[in-house]
């Protein structure tokens, strides 16, 4: 109850907050330093707490951005429970961690309510999240260019919240849809009408802006009844009209042995002659009937897309393109966004880029269209798992994209800062060092003791992939760890093993690392030491880098016509066939 009068008090208190921020929606004397990365068009993706860096006017200048696309975090199935539950109410265990980080009433957002000087309609959860995304959508609101879009990808849960407060942002008159993307099928359990759909709300920031109109595939039933002749080489084309639907006396003409219809022909005599060249006019079996055109199905461009997609697919558990991410987004959806509202040249921002969609969607696109110019991409996540994932899954693409990564740790003190803050995110960005994911074996019932991460190889053509697992540590470490690793490797059937520590390690455990022996890879020839040591300092100094930093030893992926994706990307699918990261 109490959240619905907070809404409804929301739409008033949004200029009290625009005011109180600091930042005019109209005013564009803000600081103007263009930021270095922005400047050279440099692919960034940016750890960190969003509102944190957009706040950052060096990093994110007025109107530097072309298109946004926004999916912050939200479960329809638990989020309208655990949005409207009271502070004191029972804590909900299933909520994923970042989204506990964002949105709780904690400082931060009891802060942000003091700014908007409004009394708090009730602690509820949903009020957090508004207030949270309030004051990220007024900067997203100031980086976005004049001719610039924004999507914000929701569910009904909160999707008629978040409207009031963008209408409030950007204006009523900058909204421009609502895209209702059909992201599952009917459940047959439902006690209701089954919830099916997301919403995508679509904004501008002025009336001049990018737009480019898309095309979805043609209805079968249509291409049977439309496109049922078919020329010797199999082409399917329908019929059309070639005569002029008003009186064009200059294209009277006779063609053919065929009397020039009463209101003259489509065509000149010239292109005529052309389409006739090019075997795209029909002929009847009798000069008493008229030619007509051919149009060729694979030619025509599909049909006009309007705001209802029922045509993309959620990603499955079969999806080639699943990382186990809980939240990832199809690939198909980003790119018709991409595609729709920006140009080559442009620069597109995720700021809860997850597991990186966008970014792969913006990859994508620039290497299928070609051409000098290409779209720059900017995501910013707030856990390191994510950004270890697009790390990994842009290993894919050949050539490697280019990117800067800002906001992790790079050097020795602020990988401890980093340990001591959240272990576990410390652990994520250890792992992403060398191109490993987390290990999801913890289903087995308690065989995930002592491994962190894993990465897998295949060094022989035809084989199945190999395991190496990863542990990672950021406290003491003595030789006793190493041989309970050397025990778990055995026990996982995995062949190599690698140990990150913050800490240096003991001359006892380089020398159990020695003793576990080596690993021959019958692809390359070789030995590999089973178990290797690998401190935080030397990954950081390394020149090469993640996913395949120079100081890690392990056999290179030996490729197959079977194999379609690099070993980084495969590494996370692997994981994930073995079950979501973050479940
Ligand atoms: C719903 S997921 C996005 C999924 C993404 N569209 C994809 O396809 O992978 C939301 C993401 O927002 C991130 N996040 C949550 N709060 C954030 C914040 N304050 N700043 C930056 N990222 C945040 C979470 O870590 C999570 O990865």
């Amino acid at each position: 109850m109490a959240a619905h009068a907070g809404a409804r008090k929301l739409g008033t208190e949004l200029a009290a907050l625009q005011a109180a921020s600091g930042i005019s929606v109209e005013n564009p004397a803000m600081v103007r330093t263009i930021s270095p990365a922005m400047s050279q068009q440099k692919n960034l993706l940016i750890f960190g707490d969003n509102l944190r860096w957009l706040k950052d006017a060096s990093v994110f200048p007025d109107e530097c951005v072309d298109l946004i696309y926004l999916d912050p975090p939200f479960n329809s199935q638990r989020g309208y429970n655990v949005l409207f539950k009271e502070v004191d109410g029972a804590p909900s265990a299933s909520q994923i961690q970042a989204f506990d980080d964002t949105w709780q009433w904690d400082e931060d957002a009891r802060d942000r309510l003091d700014d908007i000087e409004v009394s708090a309609p009730g602690h509820s959860a949903m009020f957090a999240y508004l207030v949270q995304m309030t004051v990220r959508l007024v900067q997203l609101h100031r980086v976005l260019r004049k001719t610039g879009s924004l999507y914000l990808h929701c569910d009904p849960t909160a999707s008629h919240y978040l409207k009031v407060v963008l209408d409030a942002i950007f204006g009523t008159r900058s909204f421009k849809n609502e895209i209702i993307w059909q992201r599952t099928n009917v459940h047959s359990d439902s006690k209701t009408w089954s919830k099916v759909s997301d919403t995508i709300f679509f904004y501008t920031k002025s009336e001049k802006f990018t737009w480019n109109p898309q095309y979805g595939a043609l209805a079968e039933e249509h291409v049977a009844s439309k496109y049922r002749n078919k020329d010797g080489d199999g082409r399917q084309y329908q019929l059309s009209d070639m005569t002029s639907p008003n009186p064009r006396p200059n294209m009277m003409y006779e063609w053919k042995g065929h009397a020039s219809p009463p209101n003259g022909w489509r065509y000149s005599r010239e292109t005529m002659a052309d389409l006739d060249k090019q075997g795209r006019i029909w002929y009847p079996d009798s000069k008493e009937k008229r030619p007509r055109l051919k149009r060729y199905l694979d030619e025509m461009p599909g049909t006009l897309l309007g705001n209802v997609w029922t045509d993309i697919n959620p990603i499955n558990s079969q999806a080639q393109e699943r990382l186990g991410y809980p939240t990832q987004k199809p690939l198909a959806l980003l790119q018709r966004i991409l595609l729709a509202s920006s140009n080559p040249g442009d620069v597109v921002l995720d700021p809860f880029c997850g597991c990186g969609t966008t970014i792969d969607a913006v990859e994508t696109v620039n290497r299928e269209s070609g051409g000098a110019k290409r779209r720059t991409w900017i995501g910013i996540d707030l856990t390191h798992l994510a950004i270890s994932l697009i790390k990994n899954r842009l290993g894919r693409f050949t050539p490697p994209a280019r990117f800067e990564v800002m906001g992790e740790p790079t050097d020795v003190r602020g990988a401890e800062f980093l340990a001591r803050k959240d272990r576990y995110q410390f652990q994520y960005w250890a792992l992403g060092l060398i191109g490993a994911v987390p290990w999801t074996g913890e289903k087995k019932k308690g065989a995930d003791k002592g491994v962190d991460g894993v990465r897998y190889f295949r060094d022989e053509r035809d084989a199945a992939s190999k395991t190496m697992l990863v542990q990672v540590k950021s406290g003491h470490v003595k030789s006793g760890d190493i041989r309970d690793f050397h025990g778990t490797i055995d026990r996982e059937k995995a062949v190599m093993g690698v140990f990150i520590t913050l800490e240096e390690p003991t001359r006892d455990m380089r020398m159990e690392a020695l003793d576990a022996g080596q690993y021959f890879s019958p692809g390359q020839q070789r030995n590999y030491p089973r178990i290797q040591i690998l401190t935080i300092h030397e990954l950081l100094n390394d020149p090469d880098g993640a996913p395949k930093p120079r100081c890690l030893a392990m056999p290179p992926t030996v490729a197959a016509d079977t194999l379609k994706q690099a070993p980084a990307a495969r590494s996370a699918a692997k994981a994930a066939e073995q079950g979501d990261f973050l479940e």
